[in-house]
């Protein structure tokens, strides 16, 4: 099974190009940790007073500033994020001075604040895309998961929106406990309104806002983690061609990406771009491969962009991933990553046992899917446990 073309290949070819001379040709402003919404497995929203007691939101005008360094390096691709981006102060007049700036930009958001009012401005500045997040089909969904009893309405109207105004959209679907019985209901609204949709149901430990949770989060087990990770594969390649997949024998888990996965051999380095074509800067002032691994960053507006972003292309260079992993035969289908070694075990050398178990569950998983499916489709209730 093929995962759905989501990158346009001449983005992924000026990466490639990138690559060879390590030039930061895309980067992620995370802008705030603040949000509108409170979705449990979040790793990063938190409350005002907890983000007081952190550290301050940088201005617009530092934005701008760290923008212009960047840009000098090579930086072309602009991801803004949050937290919720939408509610960061002046954020409809940095957006268009980045926009004016002649980044590519993205935009990651919950869809909850994008009104009429915002559409006008878009449009006259158009992003690449907005990369919105859907956590279910209906407003209970979205309150159980969001604690938003009335997300559904709002994110299902600012897509009518984006779409009315030929604004690019692709959906992102983070899938937990709280959402999974929404599932095929989201995938069904995505080829509904003609959007691609890239759901995931392994959710990372959120270490970014509490140090102490290694290889925890409010998620599915490892076990769950691979069932859904085999429906998404199911609904979103239509039931017969997953059931080919699955008998083929050769099953790797779909909706994780290849690009980020990156465990070679022994002492191999990082193989994602993270560090070495890519960059995330925190709200906090870090300069970071990866939003994901929460260490080692410096501060560019301290040290000024260049250096910040040497370093980052240094730490992931020293960074090694476990033995374990590098010697194993799974390690195709697991698609295990830096981060999530890092987020599973606090370190680099440990293999991370929640994604050893959903690997080592998913061929059962995508075996059971097929059964339940096809039960479903005589008529059978199925009770969807492994
Ligand atoms: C942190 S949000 C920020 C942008 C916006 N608020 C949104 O929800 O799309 C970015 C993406 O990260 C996902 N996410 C949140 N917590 C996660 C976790 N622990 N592991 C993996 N993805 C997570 C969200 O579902 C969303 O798709
Ligand atoms: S909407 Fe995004 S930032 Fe807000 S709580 Fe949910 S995942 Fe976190
Ligand atoms: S299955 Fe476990 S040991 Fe093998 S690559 Fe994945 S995380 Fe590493």
């Amino acid at each position: 099974m093929k995962q759905r073309l989501v990158e346009p290949r001449l983005v992924e070819l000026l990466h490639r190009k990138a690559q060879v001379t390590e030039t930061p040709i895309s980067g992620t402003f995370e802008l705030s940790p603040l949000c509108n919404m409170d979705c449990k497995m979040c790793y990063i929203k938190m409350s005002k007073s907890k983000q007081e007691s952190i550290g301050r939101l940088r201005t617009k005008e530092e934005w701008i500033e760290l923008a212009k360094e960047a840009r000098e390096e090579g930086l072309l691709f602009l991801l803004l994020t949050g937290g919720e981006p939408f509610l960061v102060k002046d954020f409809k007049e940095l957006y268009i001075e980045l926009h004016k700036m002649g980044f590519c930009i993205s935009i990651n958001s919950n869809g909850t604040m994008i009104d009429e009012e915002v559409i006008e401005w878009l449009k006259k500045y158009p992003p690449m895309r907005i990369n919105m997040t859907l956590y279910g089909a209906s407003n209970e969904t979205y309150d159980r998961l969001c604690r938003n009893p009335e997300g559904f309405t709002q994110v299902t109207k600012a897509i009518s929106l984006l779409k009315e105004n030929n604004i690019q959209v692709k959906l992102n679907c983070s899938v937990t406990p709280y959402n999974k019985d929404d599932l095929k209901e989201m995938i069904d609204f995505a080829d509904e309104h003609d959007l691609v949709i890239q759901a995931t149901s392994y959710m990372f430990p959120p270490l970014r806002k509490d140090e102490s949770l290694i290889g925890q989060n409010d998620r599915f087990t490892a076990e769950d983690a691979a069932l859904y990770g085999a429906y998404i594969g199911a609904y979103q390649n239509g039931f017969d061609n997953f059931k080919a997949y699955v008998e083929s024998g050769e099953l790797s888990i779909y909706d994780l990406n290849d690009d980020c996965c990156a465990i070679e051999g022994e002492g191999d380095i990082m193989r994602c771009r993270a560090g070495l074509t890519s960059f995330w800067m925190t709200w906090e002032g870090k300069l970071l491969p990866c939003g994901m691994i929460p260490d080692n960053g410096l501060n560019p507006w301290e040290v000024g962009f260049k250096r910040a972003w040497q370093n980052a292309n240094r730490v992931v260079k020293e960074i090694r991933l476990p033995a374990k992993c590098a010697a194993c035969s799974k390690k195709k289908q697991c698609k295990a990553c830096a981060a999530m070694v890092y987020t599973e075990t606090g370190t680099y050398n440990k293999a991370p046992k929640y994604k050893c178990d959903m690997t080592n569950y998913y061929a059962k998983a995508c075996r059971q899917v097929v059964s339940n499916i096809e039960k479903e489709k005589e008529g059978e209730y199925v009770e969807e446990f492994i």
